[in-house]
């Protein structure tokens, strides 16, 4: 949802720019701008589309200067087009403002801005905000931001700068994601921190209603009443070249292949003498044992790992669990009290809804766990307790190491709250931790047979492609699954939907009858989950069903069985025997495959799939 940058040092600012726009285009690639003070004026460049837009027309025309502020954009008011695009600039053109997140009473302001001779060249909410510090400016630039955003209502993380204030660069933060990148005679601003480990790896998390004053040689932070806030930088661990593709061709398929070695770092972090702890979790054992119910929220695919913990909880621990979509859960007065433990799952823990949903659960008395991967995001650290997955950066839209990080992270968090609450047996915790322990092996050998060059999801994915356009781009397809494995079904259809635009749905298989088989006949490839478990059988008969009114089933099954080989299906895909439980983070490898392979033969742009944008930090 929008990346900004701000540097102020003595490197060209354009470099600087690029490159941590470059780092954030996950976030929004519709059109990108950058403005830089250049002597007495501002420049600015701006371009609609991919950032690669915008860095070949300044190789042409460089903007020199030190100072500058840059942004990549995800449209929410205005298309896409260089007129709406970031940065913005005031009347005179005088200074410059690029923000992230929306400006919910932008219509009103606009209105009484024009009344008073502005002019306004956008569609976006955002040029308000130019207009109103251009208003308020006496010769103070962070004066001006501070009466602007007393009317300011919304969501925002700005940066602006200024053609009189040469040596000053400001920001603030209200919900939108901004960090402080700490150098020796530079400063930095970013929506992440990607945009700043090239240069620095000490890092200021700003609070919400924080404002920022940069300069070359200082970082003075202020709440919105104008009090000093005092804060000292932490530092990144994680090195930039776990942002960089390492030799594969898609992000999403780089970390599709580490996902084996996550699990065992997991693993590793979590699991001393097969018991449990969770280092950085400020939730005490008392409390765990005392929760009389717990509620799961989350959007997209980490709402699909809340769906498959909610199996586990219910199965291990015994307690009554139930899930909702961060939307649904911040608008409807949900059912929480002290007595909950409200999980909210985000890779970003920066998505809008889910960090509403936080704050509902927290007004309400219930104590919220997040589960995150983004260290000292706003959910990291506004919830009770937090639980780092520790994937490391995920870039790809479309989320896959995350997930499975996500999963792993509940199998650890089930077994342990089974073991506290006494609703295992030790010998059943026991087997499931010495399970849970093969798994990034086999999720590893499970990988080493797509390595090569030409494999069977591959071909599968061309054969799709054929029969798609044989059948007049009418071809769709169907995920079905059920258990613990029905989580993995929405998950298999989402990938393949955000990155091929096919149009897929996921349903418990057990559902079919009751509508969708009305949609079977020669044109849905169905994806038929069907690994060893309680339901096999059932899912037998799912099968029959299919092939009985001519439908195309691809087969993920357990290596070595016979059965399903007499099913008459069309395409199998085996994964590694495992107990049931911990069968998803194998099944869920394929269903990946599957959806980059056919992506790929559509010739799609699979890291930044049309319209998405890795961090929904808007509503
Ligand atoms: C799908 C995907 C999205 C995210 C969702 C939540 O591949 O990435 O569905 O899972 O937007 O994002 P986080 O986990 O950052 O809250």
């Amino acid at each position: 949802m929008c990346g900004i940058v701000g540097y102020i040092g003595n490197k060209e600012a354009q470099d600087v720019l690029l490159k941590g726009l470059s780092r954030l285009e996950y976030r929004g690639y519709d059109s990108a701008g950058v403005a830089i003070v250049r002597g007495t004026k501002i420049e600015f460049d701006k371009k609609q589309g991919k950032l690669k837009t915008l860095i070949s027309d300044l190789k042409d025309a460089p903007i020199k200067g030190t100072l500058g502020i840059g942004h990549t954009r995800w449209a929410t008011h205005g298309i896409p087009n260089e007129v709406n695009a970031h940065p913005h600039l005031d009347c005179k053109k005088r200074l410059a403002v690029v923000h992230n997140g929306i400006i919910e009473n932008y219509q009103e302001l606009k209105k009484s801005l024009k009344r008073e001779g502005h002019k306004f060249l956008s569609e976006t909410d955002t040029e308000v905000i130019a207009h109103l510090i251009e208003k308020f400016y006496k010769g103070d630039l962070e004066a001006a931001v501070f009466k602007t955003l007393k009317l300011l209502k919304g969501t925002y993380a700005i940066a602006v700068v200024h053609k009189n204030e040469p040596d000053k660069l400001v920001g603030a933060r209200a919900d939108s994601p901004l960090i402080i990148g700490v150098g020796k005679g530079e400063n930095f601003l970013a929506s992440d921190a990607p945009a700043v480990l090239d240069y620095t790896k000490e890092v200021i998390f700003m609070d919400n209603h924080e404002v920022v004053t940069l300069t070359r040689d200082g970082v003075s932070i202020k709440d919105f009443h104008g009090r000093k806030v005092h804060k000292k930088p932490s530092k990144i661990k994680w090195d930039i070249s776990q942002a960089e593709k390492a030799g594969y061709k898609h992000f999403m398929l780089k970390e599709i292949f580490e996902q084996g070695d996550i699990l065992s770092k997991i693993i590793d972090e979590r699991v001393a003498n097969d018991r449990i702890s969770f280092g950085e979790l400020k939730i005490s054992e008392r409390a765990f044992k005392g929760f009389k119910n717990i509620a799961i929220v989350a959007c997209g695919t980490a709402y699909h790992a809340g769906l498959t913990g909610k199996y586990m909880l219910e199965e291990l621990v015994r307690i009554p669990s139930w899930i909702d979509t961060s939307s649904e859960f911040r608008y409807r007065d949900p059912m929480v009290d002290k007595d909950t433990l409200v999980i909210i799952v985000s890779q970003s823990g920066e998505t809008a809804d889910s960090l509403a949903a936080l704050r509902e659960a927290r007004a309400k008395g219930a104590t919220v766990l997040g589960i995150c991967n983004v260290l000292g995001s706003t959910i990291s650290r506004e919830a009770d307790g937090v639980i780092y997955t520790h994937a490391g950066p995920e870039i790809a839209v479309a989320s896959t190491k995350a997930y499975t990080a996500q999963l792993a992270i509940f199998y650890l968090l089930t077994l342990y709250l089974a073991k506290l609450r006494k609703t295992i047996s030790d010998k059943r915790y026991d087997y499931f931790m010495s399970e849970f322990k093969r798994v990034p092996g086999l999720v590893n050998d499970l990988l080493s047979e797509y390595k090569p060059e030409y494999n069977a999801l591959e071909a599968y994915a061309e054969g799709f492609k054929r029969y798609y356009h044989q059948k007049h781009n009418k071809s769709t397809f169907l995920y079905l699954a059920r258990n613990i494995n029905y989580p993995n079904a929405l998950e298999g259809a989402l990938k393949l939907k955000e990155i091929s635009y096919i149009s897929a749905e996921g349903y418990p298989a057990g559902e079919m009858k009751h509508g969708p088989i009305a949609l079977i006949d020669e044109n849905p490839w169905v994806v038929c989950i069907a690994v060893q478990s309680k339901t096999y059988d059932k899912m037998l008969s799912n099968i029959q069903e299919i092939k009985a009114r001519g439908g195309i089933v691809i087969g993920i099954a357990t290596e070595g069985d016979r059965e399903i080989m007499h099913q008459n299906i069309n395409y199998l895909i085996e994964v590694p025997k495992v107990d049931e439980l911990f069968s998803p983070l194998l099944v869920v490898i394929p269903l990946q495959l599957l959806a980059y392979y056919v992506a790929r033969e559509f010739g799609y742009d699979i890291d930044q799939p049309r319209n998405l944008a890795k961090s929904v930090t808007v509503e």
